[in-house]
């Protein structure tokens, strides 16, 4: 198991056997997937899906069904990890990025051209898998997920180097731009694993625990250790992308404030920047407004009609996005 994997550790043990065989069915149709599409975009889906990811979102869709007897829960499965490694490919082209899990990105092997093809190959297979379901709703829930990404990694472009950005909007993107499909693996879990009755709500779960995942990854694009989170610190502050910390850093600290965030090109700087904001309080702050959302899921746990085995499991899942190092 990977050192992203082994984060889930707990979850992992409170699913049991089935999940376990449920995310080894979706690894094997994962490859599958990926492989036959010409020696250069073979190489790269090959090597994003070798990475180590964490394989939160098959998590999900497995641990929101009641009965996993429907193998199309692991075309569901299978088809919302491949749409988040082509968000993934597709946004370290955005953001620039050099490293995610800890390797190098494609956009940093194999370039911009590359990337943008190999993103587009995983979109179009992910769409492919769960067609083939032959559920409509099925895939206008992964559409959904997908059309609101893109206008959450949109917004953050245009949103770069703007200082001033509000708290309000900022959350708008993280509901775009991650919770989005966080709500679309819950759905699909409901919709193939018997509770379509419980589908609402559910999708809600995800999309509270989808804006802690990404407070936290905000928090953890500041904090760090890059040996723990497989990314340079400062990547956001890199790239122009404003996030709670520094939002809430600037009201604290009237150094910040005046930082022209284009003036940042260099990552000991950035590093620096960093420092300056955890030192004003901002990352406890931001942790704890993930935390509240986390609560939020917590609730509507209580409030949903599921196994005590599987309740326990998503409650662990809603703990564990705050409790990540990766
Ligand atoms: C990274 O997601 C992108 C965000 C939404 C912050 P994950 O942290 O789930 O990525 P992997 O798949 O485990 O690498
Ligand atoms: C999340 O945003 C990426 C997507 C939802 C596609 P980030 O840009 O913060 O993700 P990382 O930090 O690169 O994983
Ligand atoms: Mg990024
Ligand atoms: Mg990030």
């Amino acid at each position: 198991m990977s050192a992203a994997a082994a984060e889930l550790g707990p979850v992992l043990s409170a699913g049991g056997p089935a999940l376990a065989a449920g995310l080894a069915r979706t690894e094997e149709r994962l490859a599958e997937v990926a492989a036959g599409h010409g020696p250069d975009l073979e190489q790269h889906a090959a090597a994003m899906l070798t990475a180590g990811g964490k394989r939160l979102r098959p998590v999900l869709v497995f641990l929101t069904a009641a009965d996993d007897a429907d193998g199309r829960l692991v075309s569901a499965a299978a088809a919302v990890e491949l749409l988040h490694m082509a968000t993934l490919v597709h946004d370290d082209v955005l953001d620039r990025a050099p490293l995610r899990r800890g390797r190098p990105t494609v956009f940093a092997t194999g370039g911009r051209a590359a990337a943008t093809a190999t993103g587009d190959l995983l979109f179009s297979r992910a769409f492919a898998e769960l067609a083939a379901t032959g559920s409509e709703e099925a895939v206008s829930h992964l559409s959904a997920a997908s059309s609101a990404l893109a206008c959450g990694e949109l917004m953050q472009r245009a949103d770069a180097w703007l200082a001033g950005v509000s708290a309000e909007r900022y959350l708008e993107r993280c509901r775009l731009k991650t919770a989005s499909l966080f709500d679309a693996c819950c759905r699909l879990g409901s919709l193939f694993g018997g509770t379509p009755a419980q589908s609402a709500e559910l999708g809600a779960f995800g999309q509270d625990i989808g804006l802690a995942f990404q407070l936290l990854d905000d928090v953890l694009d500041v904090s760090g250790p890059v040996e723990r989170t497989g990314k340079p610190r400062g990547t956001d502050l890199l790239d122009g992308t404003v996030t709670l910390p520094l939002i809430l850093a600037r009201a604290e600290d009237e150094e910040l404030r005046a930082l022209d965030l284009r003036s940042i090109t260099d990552p000991a700087l950035a590093e620096e920047v960093c420092d300056r904001i955890a030192a004003t309080g901002a990352l406890d702050e931001a942790r704890g407004e993930a935390l509240e959302h986390v609560a939020g899921a917590k609730a509507r746990l209580d409030r949903l009609e599921l196994s005590p085995d599987r309740a326990r499991a998503l409650r662990l899942v809603a703990s564990g996005v705050v409790e990540r190092y990766a």
